[in-house]
This record gives C-alpha cells, structure tokens and sequence, in this order.
C-alpha cells in the first residue's frame, strides 16, 4: 500500500478507514510537536537540512530527499508490507497463523514491550538536544538531524500500536512516551543507556555505533513476533536503522583517520601531542569505547531470564533472524554460561528458552566486532600495531549476572579496591570529557571539518561532500 501523503498523518495503513483512530492520533499530534519543539534539536527550527522522507515501504527506492524545515518533517505510519500466509516462527505456537490482535492473555506483556522500544526513541533525541551546536560539519549536522526525526518516527511507530491495539491504557502511555524524559530526576527514560547525557559528538558516533546497534537487535528480535503488526512495523525500522549505525561506524571511523594523519605528521604516538594538535588521541577512543559497549550490553537484560523465556514460548519476541536456526521451539538443549561465584568463574549450563536473552546479546557483540575488525585494518595499513578492543561482556554490569562484580576490562575479577583504582583510566575521566569538550567547536562552511575527524569518504545520496547539507538562515 502506497504512503497517503495528503492526511494529515501520512501513513499506509489505512487511517482514513478507522475516523476513531485517526481523531485518537490526530489528537496525540499537536502534543507530539509540543515535545519535538522543547526536547528536539535545539535551534535550527528555520534550517533547510537535506533530508530523507518515506514514501514508500519498499527496500529499493523508498526514500525521497530534499530540503526540508525539521518541524514539517512528515513523520508518519509505515509498516512493511504483510507477507501472505505468514506463520509463527517460533515458541509454543510455532506453525499457526500469526495474530492480527494481540491475545487477551499476552496484552500487557506486549504492551510492556512496546512501551520500552517506544520510551528508547524519543529518549535518544533528548539526549542529542544540544549536539547541533558544537556539529563538525554541516554533513554531520544533517546526519544528527536525519537520525533525530527518525527517531522521532520510531515514536509514531510504537504509539501507532498503542493506539491502534491496546485501547485506553494505549493512549495513556502514549502521553507517558511524550512525559518521561532522559536524565530527568523526577521521570526519567526506562532504560540506563538513555538517561547517560550525550554532550559531544565522540559520544553520538559511539552511541549510534553501540546504542543504535541495541536497537537493531531488538528491532529484529520483535520483527519475528506473532503478533504481525508489531513484526510489519519493525521490519520498516529497520530499514531506517541501518542509516544511524552507518553515522556511528563511518563516524569513529573518520576520527581515527583523523589521528593517524596527525600521528604521521607529527612522528609520534603520545597522547599529549596529538592532543595539542587537536585530535583525540586513540587511548582516549578506546575509553569512550569500553563505556558506551558496556553500557549498551545492559539493554538486553539478564543472562538468565524467565521473563525471556515466557516471551519466547509464548511469540511475543523471538531470536534476531528465526530462520538461521534448526530448532524453533527450543525446548531442548541448553546454554553454557560464564558466571562469577566469589572470586571464582563458573560454567552454568541453563534452558535454552532462559538464555534468550544472552543468545541476542552474543549476536550484538558479534555485529559490534565487525567494525572494530575494519578500524583495526585501518590502522594496520596506515603501520600502527595499535588495536582496538572491546572490552569483556562482563566488565562494568548494571543488569545481570555480572551487575556489580568488580572485573578489570578482559572480565578478569579483581578486587574492589583495584576495580575503584582501574575504572579511571578504562572509562573516560573528567579531564578526558573536558579535553573532547574543548575540541567541539561548530563547523560550518560546506565542506570543512573540524580538526579532530576526517571527512567522510562521500556525500549523502551521491552528492559532493562540500554539498550544503544545511541551509543556516
Ligand atoms: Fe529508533
Ligand atoms: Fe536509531
């Protein structure tokens, strides 16, 4: 179905058919903009930005780009097409029709579910409110200002669901989405990773690189759900996830460029000097690094979950790519896991339906390795022996097996006393903040970058990199 782009909500699924829905929705939107305006992108309300709108589901050519003011960016419904005779691929149902309605007896654990992937969203333009200021150039002004309406989006996907599936409890935690918000004491965001502030642009390239990566993984894991709307709806972020990680990899990517031209230039690897030459010395990245992979690793929960189990028997949220496995119920075999018990590690094996959870996050780390892999070739070629790590799963835990178990970054145990004295020099310190602070000075000549990141190998949508991404007035 094509996006009707003359409603006052775009969207393809029919919103003119269902008026109670559309006045629901159309009710919610003016206290959508209301949000968009405060906790948005500040400033730049007046800016043209190049940006990509869609207008259709399909994976070829369903963007159209062009200038546009940010609040009349069109953020509508999209879900990907139906696929006929669809099944469900997994847990105690696997085999029968997937469910137009969610089930009486699963409604408040999928509501739960869309309520969190819903809060991560706009949490994340909160955290991304001020970035605009300091921006390195203007293609990566458009890039932030790109994810942030996506983003955005992604809010209208979830509030869609709740609107459309779950009644009046849907439409209150819709106006929930909008008064929660990231960092604030009174009503934060739900989860840890959206509460962290983002204040400079070495921490938006690693969280699009780390946090947007989460989101591609529960995105996947949702896109097999019974329940078809909620599987529709992710398997269309997706396709507009892939941008955001793409500006996190070819973001950290482009600083390391950076710095190995100035580690040339100047002859020397010390962190001193290259930081006096204006770029981030890659100690300094490895920390930033080491905190946002660690602190992402806590969105997937616990290693051994019931909660994941029931979600898995019952199809409510599946295993990123259903179909790369065998066994689709599960039931047999199980999961080995590491686990601290003292000083000691030990190995537990659990139910297979139990370790959901770790099973999702072994894929993550996997996916997360793959540009370390490329930034490490990187620097191979350009004759540095100097490589890139992540750290272990197990350093720096919130949630899970690991929460508070003081290890040093390869997940060894150590004492609390050597963890208080280590963690300094493994996350970024103050003065490691203060330094990248003092780098985030605004660029904006088309074309130019700042002095700490390369520009990028080419522009948006095959135009020049010098393009004016956005129109300042
Ligand atoms: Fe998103
Ligand atoms: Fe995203």
């Amino acid at each position: 179905m094509a996006i009707d782009y003359s409603e006052r909500i775009p969207n393809n699924v029919n919103l003119a058919g269902d008026k109670t829905l559309q006045r629901a929705l159309e009710h919610w939107q003016p206290h959508f903009l209301d949000w968009w305006r405060e906790m948005g992108p500040h400033d730049f309300a007046s800016a043209d930005v190049y940006l990509r709108t869609a207008i259709g589901v399909d994976a070829q050519g369903w963007a159209h780009y062009g200038a546009t003011r940010m609040p009349d960016y069109r953020w509508g419904i999209f879900l990907a097409d139906a696929i006929p005779n669809r099944s469900i691929g997994f847990g105690d149902f696997y085999g029968q029709p997937v469910w137009q309605q969610v089930p009486g007896e699963f409604r408040s654990q999928f509501r739960r579910l869309i309520v969190t992937q819903g809060d991560t969203e706009p949490a994340s333009v909160e955290q991304q409110h001020l970035l605009g200021h300091t921006c390195p150039s203007l293609y990566d002004l458009r890039n932030l200002f790109q994810v942030n309406v996506e983003e955005g989006r992604h809010l209208w996907a979830m509030v869609y669901l709740l609107h459309a599936y779950f009644g009046r409890d849907g439409r209150e935690e819709a106006e929930e989405l909008l008064a929660r918000h990231s960092g604030d004491v009174d009503k934060p965001r739900i989860l840890g990773t959206f509460n962290e502030p983002i204040e400079d642009w070495l921490s938006f390239y690693c969280f699009t690189y780390f946090t947007d990566r989460d989101g591609k993984f529960q995105l996947k894991s949702l896109a097999e759900s019974s329940f078809d709307a909620l599987s529709r709806t992710c398997r269309f972020m997706l396709t507009e996830e892939a941008h955001h990680m793409f500006v996190g990899e070819t973001g950290i990517g482009r600083v390391i460029r950076r710095t190995l031209e100035v580690m040339k230039e100047l002859g020397t690897d010390n962190p001193e000097a290259i930081r006096r030459h204006g770029a981030v010395d890659l100690p300094l990245l490895q920390r930033y690094l080491n905190f946002w992979f660690s602190s992402s690793l806590d969105l997937f929960g616990s290693e051994i979950s019931s909660n994941a189990a029931n979600s898995f028997a019952n199809g409510i949220k599946g295993r990123p790519d259903e179909s790369q496995y065998q066994d689709h119920l599960a039931l047999e075999g199980t999961y080995a896991l590491a686990v601290p018990e003292g000083d000691h590690v030990k190995e537990e094996k659990v139910a297979m339906r139990s370790a959901m959870n770790e099973v999702t996050r072994a894929a993550y780390v996997r996916d997360c390795e793959i540009g370390l892999k490329r930034w490490n070739i990187q620097m191979k070629r350009s004759g540095h022996d100097i490589q890139l790590t992540l750290p272990s799963t197990r350093f720096r835990r919130s949630i899970g097996a690991w929460a508070n178990v003081p290890t040093a970054l390869d997940g060894r145990i150590v004492s609390r006393e050597e963890y208080d004295r280590g963690l300094p020099g493994w996350i970024p310190s103050a003065s490691d903040r203060a330094f990248v602070k003092s780098l985030m000075q605004k660029v904006t000549a088309p074309g130019k970058m700042a002095s700490w990141v390369a520009p990028p190998e080419r522009g948006i949508n095959n135009l020049p990199v010098d393009y004016e991404y956005v129109h300042l007035s």
